[in-house]
C-alpha cells in the first residue's frame, strides 16, 4: 500500500497536491527527537549517531514514537541531512554538545576525492530504505510517510565549514571565488540526492522534503544559482521518475526569493518560517502552490493561550488555500510534551467549513 491509489490518498498527499482538505493535516519538524523521554531512552543505547539513523529497527521505532503519542498525520523519516556526504566519504562524525564535525572540502582537489564515491553513494545508504519500508508497512494507510534529503546548498554549507555553527564565509567564499569548483560539488550532490531520495520513493515513502535551512544566507544571484537552480534539477529527476509524490521544498530564511523560488523550482509545496507572515504568504504565493508551516518553534515551547493564538492565526489566515499545518523550525529538546499535545488537539478539532 503505498497511497497512491485515488480516493485513498493520506490527507497529507491530497493537501501538498493542492486539496482544500476539510480537516488540517499537521506535522512537526523533528518531531522524533530529544524532548519525547521514549527517543532519549533509545538514543542512549546508539552513541553514535550516524549509526543510529542507519541501524533500520531504531530508527524505525523512533520514527513512529511520535505519531502514537499525538496523531500526526504524517511520519517523517528518521535520518539525517548529513548521511548523503557521509556515503560520499566526507567524514562526517556527530560530537556531543558540538554538533556535526566533517572534513572540509574547500578546494578542487577535495572536490576530486569525492568522485569515485558517487556512483555508490546512494547504495552506501540502503539501510535507510530499509527503514523507509518497515515504516511504510507499520504505519495506518491514513498516515504518510515523508522522506527527505538536504539541498545541495545546505548540504554543501556543512562540507565546506567542516560543520555546523559558522558565519558562511568559507562556502560564500568558494562559491564565488571559484565557482566552476563549487558548481561541480553541488553537481555531484544533485546526481547523490536524486539518487537517494529516487530509492526512498521506490521504498515506500509518499512524499519528499528537502530541508534548505540555509538558503536565507544567500544574495539573490546566488539564490538563484545555488538554491532554485539544483533544486528545480532535483523536482525534474523526481517528478520524471516519481510523479504520484509530492515534493515539499523548505527554503529556510529565504524572504524576498519565496515567490521566485514557489514559481521556479517546481515544488507542490513550500515550507515557510516563522519570519513569514501567514497572511503574506496566502497572498503572494502562486495558488498552485500548498503552504507548509509556520508556527514559531518558541511558541510550542511556551504553549498556553500565546501558542494557540498564533496558531489560530495562520489558519484563518489559510483557510482558503490547501496548507498542511507544521513550525516554522524543528521542535527543541526543551519542549513540554503537554503543549505538543494541547497543540495537536488544536488542529485535530478544525474545520475548515467552519472557519470560513
Ligand atoms: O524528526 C525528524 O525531524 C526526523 C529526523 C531529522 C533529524 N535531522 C534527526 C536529528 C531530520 C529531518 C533532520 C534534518 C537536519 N539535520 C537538518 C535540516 C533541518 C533543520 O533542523 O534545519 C539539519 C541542518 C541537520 C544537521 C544536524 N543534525 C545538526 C546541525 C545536528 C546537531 C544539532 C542538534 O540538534 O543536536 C543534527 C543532529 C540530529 N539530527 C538530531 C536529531 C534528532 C539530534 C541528535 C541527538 O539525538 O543527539
Amino acid at each position: 500500500m503505498t497511497g497512491t491509489e485515488p480516493g485513498t490518498r493520506p490527507i497529507l498527499v491530497r493537501a501538498l497536491f493542492g486539496e482544500a482538505t476539510s480537516r488540517a493535516p499537521f506535522w512537526f519538524m523533528r518531531q522524533a527527537g530529544r524532548y519525547l523521554p521514549e527517543y532519549r531512552a533509545i538514543r542512549a543505547t546508539a552513541p553514535d549517531f550516524v549509526a543510529f539513523c542507519l541501524d533500520p529497527e531504531k530508527a524505525c521505532e523512533v520514527t513512529l514514537q511520535p505519531l502514537r503519542r499525538f496523531g500526526m498525520d504524517a511520519a517523517i523519516l528518521f535520518a539525517d541531512i548529513l548521511l548523503v556526504p557521509h556515503a560520499l566519504g566526507a567524514g562526517v562524525a556527530f560530537k556531543a554538545g558540538e554538533g556535526p564535525v566533517l572534513e572540509p572540502v574547500r578546494d578542487a582537489a577535495a572536490v576530486a576525492r569525492l568522485e569515485p564515491a558517487l556512483a555508490g553513494a546512494a547504495e552506501r545508504l540502503s539501510a535507510v530504505y530499509e527503514t523507509v519500508s518497515r515504516v511504510r508497512a507499520a504505519l495506518d494507510p491514513a498516515q504518510a510517510l515523508i522522506g527527505f534529503a538536504g539541498s545541495p546548498w545546505t548540504v554543501a554549507t556543512y562540507m565546506v565549514e567542516g560543520g555546523g555553527g559558522h558565519d558562511f564565509m568559507r562556502v560564500r567564499g568558494l562559491a564565488l571565488r571559484e565557482p566552476e569548483v563549487f558548481q561541480r560539488l553541488v553537481d555531484i550532490l544533485v546526481e547523490a540526492t536524486i539518487a537517494y531520495l529516487c530509492r526512498q520513493a521506490e521504498a515506500g515513502a509518499n512524499a519528499l522534503q528537502l530541508f534548505d535551512t540555509w538558503s536565507g544566507v544567500l544574495p539573490a544571484a546566488g539564490f538563484e544559482r545555488w538554491v532554485v537552480e539544483p533544486t528545480s534539477r532535483i523536482v525534474a529527476a523526481l517528478r520524471a521518475r516519481h510523479p504520484g509524490i509530492p515534493l515539499i521544498g523548505f527554503p529556510r530564511g529565504a524572504g524576498t526569493n519565496l515567490r521566485r523560488y514557489a514559481e521556479a523550482t517546481g515544488v507542490d509545496a513550500v515550507g515557510l518560517d516563522a519570519g513569514v507572515a501567514p497572511a503574506w504568504a496566502a497572498r503572494e504565493l502562486p495558488r498552485r502552490t500548498c503552504l507548509q508551516g509556520n508556527l514559531d518553534p518558541l511558541l510550542i515551547a511556551m504553549g498556553g493561550e500565546a501558542m494557540d493564538a498564533a496558531t489560530r492565526e495562520i489558519l484563518h489566515s489559510w483557510r482558503e488555500r490547501a496548507f498542511v499545518f507544521n513550525l516554522g523550525h524543528g521542535i527543541t529538546p526543551d519542549v513540554p510534551v503537554e503543549n505538543v499535545e494541547r497543540l495537536s488537539a488544536l488542529l485535530r478539532a478544525w474545520r475548515r467549513e467552519e472557519a470560513r
